[in-house]
């Protein structure tokens, strides 16, 4: 993960600008930050563990200031999260930034060591600085020195670096991790992403993996894999929704979780015909879609719960064999696509390392593959056959909330393509109407909230539901964990008594999504057994369940607005983020930006 950023400007001090464009990439790691200029041919770099605000109070205290500067936010891989290990790091005549992971680190590590170069940090980075040092020192030209170290480099990685003895000369290289630049009257910069890069440009270059770019005294060459210069397009990012205020919310999370209903809106009338009365989608994908019998779903956390719901989506409605992977497992595991028709890969960041190397897989297979993806220009965007955007606006908050929904708005379209035409517009009428719904979900917040406070004391919190509510008790409980620390497992309610039960005292909450259908008297004997053993419940259901009778009696009982059972899950998923949220906020923690996480994760 971590968030590079490299500045050169005409005039000026290019630190502060530095400091805006890694306050952009913050979501890509939080643990400690860092800046480094050049003056007077000596590095001058201040750094702090923490968010990027410890930076910058850093900064007050001891200012930085030079025309061209590095900066970096970092999600440690290697090595604790201390000033020493934050970045940039230096070695004689080079500093760099890094965003990734160096797998023979410690192949190269004694490389160094062998030519004297001392290793102060537990990082994979710092092998990259003294690499390149060495190579200067043995007088290659700065590029060439940069060139050789890549040559050796193994694993994923973007760089920029900068050089004291050439002080107007900045090199960035992409391999695997993304980088992109831009340029203006005012100078050049490169980042890990457009969101940063727009503080400065509405036409941004996205490298391609294995470039190289070179900016030196304001001119900018770009060299693809094999050394040679080329040209790479500018694309105008204008367009990029930035808006990222809170709007008066506590929280971003908070906004965001009630922002749904219009990002559903959205989200579905971008994929309807004038007269709403179908999904419209692009030709070609429309007639894979149309005759496919199997398709693959790819994708990691939230966004693979997302694809699980649309397996039972599509099974139950349209008809088709639907498998849902986990994209780590599904990129190593030699998987079997004789059958798939077509593979639909999900990601809000549109840069999962894991979802993008399975795409790589699939398009080698040639699959045809669709991307559904949040951000605008991300590589998932670029590189599948066709893709289609999620609406749901910048996500600043990581734990993901309106991205799931604007997916799985997607991913029901799709499901209302493969449906009888006559009934599919029925149900794109009715669908129509589920953001009234989640809103009158989202007027219950207060009432959610009270049933937060039992949940706070809790060690051990167990999610259940049966079918298509099953991957939302998932991510109830992911959201639970991310947010709030308390461990948490969700559970096809039927699993129950393989295992769970045996976690089952007197301490163990259990949230349990029940709409009355006809599993609901399956459930309520789950729920009734975990009330037998002690254990509490939440139970999330409706009006028309009838559970009057049952004893013991669960604790705290929430009733679902009617709907269509099909569209629940837009209903059930906003309480359980708004569980997550509760019970994080009374606790204390950092709802924004919980330990430990980010929200674009490019690293393995
Ligand atoms: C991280 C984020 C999650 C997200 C997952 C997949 O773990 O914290 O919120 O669901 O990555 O990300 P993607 O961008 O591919 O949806």
């Amino acid at each position: 993960m971590c968030g590079v950023v490299g500045i050169l400007l005409k005039t000026g001090n290019a630190v502060p600008d530095v400091i805006e464009g890694l306050s952009r990439l913050e979501y890509r790691g939080y643990d400690s930050a860092g800046v480094l200029t050049i003056n007077n041919q000596n590095f001058q770099k201040v750094r702090a563990v923490g968010k990027l605000e410890s930076l910058k109070n850093e900064l007050r205290s001891a200012p930085l200031s030079g025309a061209i500067a590095i900066g970096h936010t970092r999600w440690a891989t290697h090595g604790g999260v201390t000033i020493d290990n934050a970045h940039p790091h230096e070695s004689g005549r080079v500093a760099i930034v890094h965003n990734g992971i160096i797998e023979n680190h410690r192949y190269l590590k004694k490389l160094v060591q062998d030519q004297g170069y001392q290793c102060t940090t537990d990082t994979d980075t710092e092998v990259i600085a003294h690499l390149i040092d060495y190579y200067l020192r043995l007088g290659n030209e700065h590029h060439i020195a940069v060139q050789k170290t890549l040559n050796q480099l193994e694993g994923t990685f973007s760089i920029v670096a900068v050089f004291k003895d050439r002080p107007s000369l900045m090199i960035g290289a992409r391999h695997g991790s993304p980088l992109a630049f831009s340029v203006s009257e005012h100078g050049s910069f490169i980042a890990s992403d457009a969101i940063a890069l727009s503080l400065w440009s509405n036409h941004v270059c996205y490298l391609e993996d294995k470039d190289m770019i070179i900016i030196d005294d304001h001119k900018v060459v770009v060299l693809d894999e094999h050394g040679q210069p080329i040209e790479r397009p500018f694309k105008n990012i204008s367009h990029l929704n930035l808006h990222s205020d809170k709007l008066g919310y506590s929280h971003y999370m908070l906004k965001e979780i009630f922002e749904q209903p219009q990002v559903v809106h959205d989200t579905f009338s971008s994929l309807l015909n004038d007269d709403e009365s179908d999904i419209k989608l692009d030709a070609r994908l429309e007639s894979i879609l149309m005759s496919a019998k199997r398709i693959k779903i790819v994708a990691c956390g939230t966004s693979y719960y997302a694809g699980l719901l649309c397996q039972y989506w599509m099974e139950a409605y349209g008809h088709m064999g639907v498998d849902v992977e986990i994209a780590s497992e599904f990129r190593y595991r030699q998987p079997y696509l004789g059958d798939t028709d077509l593979a639909i890969l999900i990601s809000q960041s549109g840069e999962t390392i894991d979802t993008l190397a399975s795409l790589d897989l699939l398009k080698s297979q040639n699959i045809p593959t669709l991307g559904i993806v949040n951000v605008l220009e991300s590589s998932l965007m670029r590189r599948s056959d066709f893709y289609i955007q999620t609406l749901a606006g910048t996500e600043v908050s990581v734990a993901s909330t309106k991205a799931f929904s604007a997916q799985i708005t997607v991913l029901l379209a799709l499901v209302f393509k493969k449906i009888e035409p006559s009934d599919r517009e029925l149900k794109i009428k009715k669908f129509l109407n589920i953001p009234k719904h989640m809103n009158c979900v989202l007027d219950q917040f207060d009432d959610i909230m009270k049933l937060c406070n039992p949940l706070i004391q809790s060690k051990d919190v167990i999610y259940m539901a049966r079918g298509m509510n099953t991957p939302i008790a998932f991510e109830g409980a992911l959201k639970l964990k991310e947010l709030s620390y308390i461990n948490a497992q969700g559970y096809p309610a039927g699993e129950l008594k393989h295992g769970p039960i045996a976690l089952i005292d007197e301490s163990l909450y259990a949230v349990v999504i029940a709409p009355s259908n006809d599993c609901l008297p399956k459930t309520l004997s789950n729920v009734q057994e975990i009330l037998a053993r002690g254990g509490k419940v939440i139970l999330v259901t409706d009006h028309h369940s009838k559970i009057d009778s049952i004893n013991p009696y669960p604790q705290h009982i929430y009733r679902l607005p009617d709907c269509d059972a099909i569209f629940q899950p837009f209903l059930t998923v906003m309480i359980m983020q708004m569980l997550a949220f509760g019970v994080a906020n009374l606790k204390g923690q950092d709802v924004d930006q919980p330990r430990n996480l980010a929200k674009s994760v490019t690293v393995e």
